[in-house]
């Protein structure tokens, strides 16, 4: 059940709704007023919504869908967008696995907006909610939770719990089992779109189901335009892949999904000391040997091929087809010098090339990205710079160019993260055939184990020089 994947489905029907880009910056939606300015989100708060913004009346559309439609409404969270529906109505989240067109056998996480929401879920029908802080002794989150809860919610941190008897969910919630993960998003816009529609949202990644998780309202849009009427478009996000899901309720804790929390941060924690990973590292049980028998996950049209050390001149040729062109997404190691110099055949005199950039986490060059001048987070989103050059690897090299386009995620795992769906996403759009990619070691740096544990299942080989 845990990191299972998504699985193709076909044909993709059309639903034909005319979806709406709903553009919000959280500065103009009004005040956020806290009980506890110390705790935040973690204690109750209100939203004053201004009367005169426009921002405002989006986010009271977008709510007001939640609660009444069965049509899922996207939105951004800091990890990935978001497709939300109701989590206490089937219908609404029955509305979510037709979206996304993905099999309903996969457990949701249930996005909520304060500590009490969630204790009021946690709670048996009527039962009096308390109302301070997460250190009361009857208090219905474990208290192995409480450490992990203080320091990284709300954030990228989805906890596993037991589930209430009777359930507050729809069974296609949990997928039939006796626990559901919750996760309280910091964006501030999930945020305010969870206290306004006042009911636990249950929200998959919003992207179709096998492609790269979506990481701006233009990805949603290339995915589930005319299957959602509305987008929220907050920016992009700023982690960049999922949230960390850890069950808590095993001795020692487990990491169910590696994320936007890493295993350091979490055995800093009471009671995380020992945590332990409980997902896939090796590449034999993500790669199988034959390609095509695995299921695709995070994948673009390309296939993807994930390589540690050297790309080499013969694994491109080897990997490439008659009129391919190839995307190369470097990491750490790999810079364009090198890659014109070890791919280019001899013969070819002057290489064609183009510069060109856009923003890692938003394609300023699309219409729907606002420039996110409301999140400092966003402004430091890296930029890419995409270069295109020729080489031939066929026997006919005056004749038979292939394109290949590169472009650099920066060196830290963060900012890697931050980039890597955009930049699989991007290189689709290019219409590459193949893309190379540069692994890094799953140890360097807090984020590079979610990086490897996505791309392991993006690509259909492993290659080492
Ligand atoms: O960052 C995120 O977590 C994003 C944003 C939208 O919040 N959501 C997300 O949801 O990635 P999804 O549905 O793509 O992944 C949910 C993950 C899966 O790995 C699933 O197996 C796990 O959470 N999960 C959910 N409920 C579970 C449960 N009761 N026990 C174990 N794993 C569970
Ligand atoms: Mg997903």
């Amino acid at each position: 059940m845990v990191d299972s994947h998504d699985q193709e489905m076909s044909p993709i029907k059309v639903m034909g709704y005319d979806t709406k880009v709903l553009r919000i910056s959280p500065q103009n939606i009004g005040n956020f007023v806290f009980h506890n300015p110390e705790k935040k989100f973690l204690e109750d708060w209100e939203i004053q919504l201004s009367k005169t913004s426009s921002d405002a009346q989006h986010l009271v559309k977008a709510a007001a869908q939640l609660r009444t439609s069965n049509i899922p409404v996207a939105f951004p969270t800091e990890t990935v967008y978001g497709l939300g529906a109701d989590a206490t109505r089937s219908s609404a989240v029955l509305g979510i696995y037709k979206a996304k067109q993905r099999p309903s056998d996969n457990p949701l996480i249930v996005h909520i907006c304060s500590l009490t929401q969630l204790r009021r879920l946690l709670l048996p029908e009527g039962h009096r909610v308390p109302s301070t802080s997460v250190d009361l002794p009857k208090d219905p989150i474990p208290s192995i939770y409480h450490s992990v809860i203080s320091k990284f919610w709300p954030g990228p941190l989805t906890i596993i719990l037991p589930l209430p008897s009777p359930s507050p969910f729809a069974s296609s919630v949990t997928a039939s089992l006796s626990t559901f993960g919750a996760r309280m998003p910091s964006s501030l816009l999930a945020l305010a779109l969870i206290h306004l529609a006042a009911i636990p949202i249950a929200a998959p990644s919003a992207n179709t189901s096998t492609k790269p998780s979506t990481t701006t309202a233009a990805h949603v849009i290339e995915d589930l335009s005319g299957r959602v009427e509305y987008v929220v478009d907050g920016g992009p996000s700023t982690v960049g892949i999922e949230s960390t899901v850890v069950d808590g309720l095993t001795q020692p804790p487990v990491i169910l999904r590696p994320g936007g929390v890493s295993i350091d941060q979490l055995r800093d924690c009471v009671g995380w000391e020992n945590v332990t990973i409980s997902y896939f590292t090796g590449v034999q049980d993500a790669i199988p040997r034959a390609p095509g028998m695995k299921y695709r996950h995070y994948s673009p049209k390309a296939r993807v091929i994930l390589v540690k050390g050297e790309l080499t001149r013969c694994m491109v040729k080897k990997n490439l087809k008659q009129d391919g062109s190839v995307g190369i997404i470097r990491t750490k190691y790999w810079k364009n010098e090198d890659l014109e110099q070890n791919l280019m055949a001899k013969e070819v005199q002057s290489s064609h090339t183009k510069n060109f950039q856009f923003a890692a986490a938003g394609s300023n060059n699309s219409e729907l990205n606002t420039k996110a001048d409301f999140n400092r987070d966003t402004d430091s989103i890296i930029i890419l710079s995409v270069k295109r050059f020729q080489a031939s690897f066929g026997k006919e090299v005056y004749s038979s160019f292939h394109d290949i386009w590169t472009l650099g995620l920066g060196q830290d795992a963060a900012g890697i993260a931050r980039g890597l769906f955009s930049a699989l996403r991007e290189l689709d759009l290019i219409g590459v055939d193949i893309i190379f990619v540069e692994a890094i070691t799953d140890s360097e740096g807090d984020m590079a184990a979610a990086v490897m544990n996505r791309l392991r299942k993006a690509a259909e080989l492993e290659l080492e020089s």
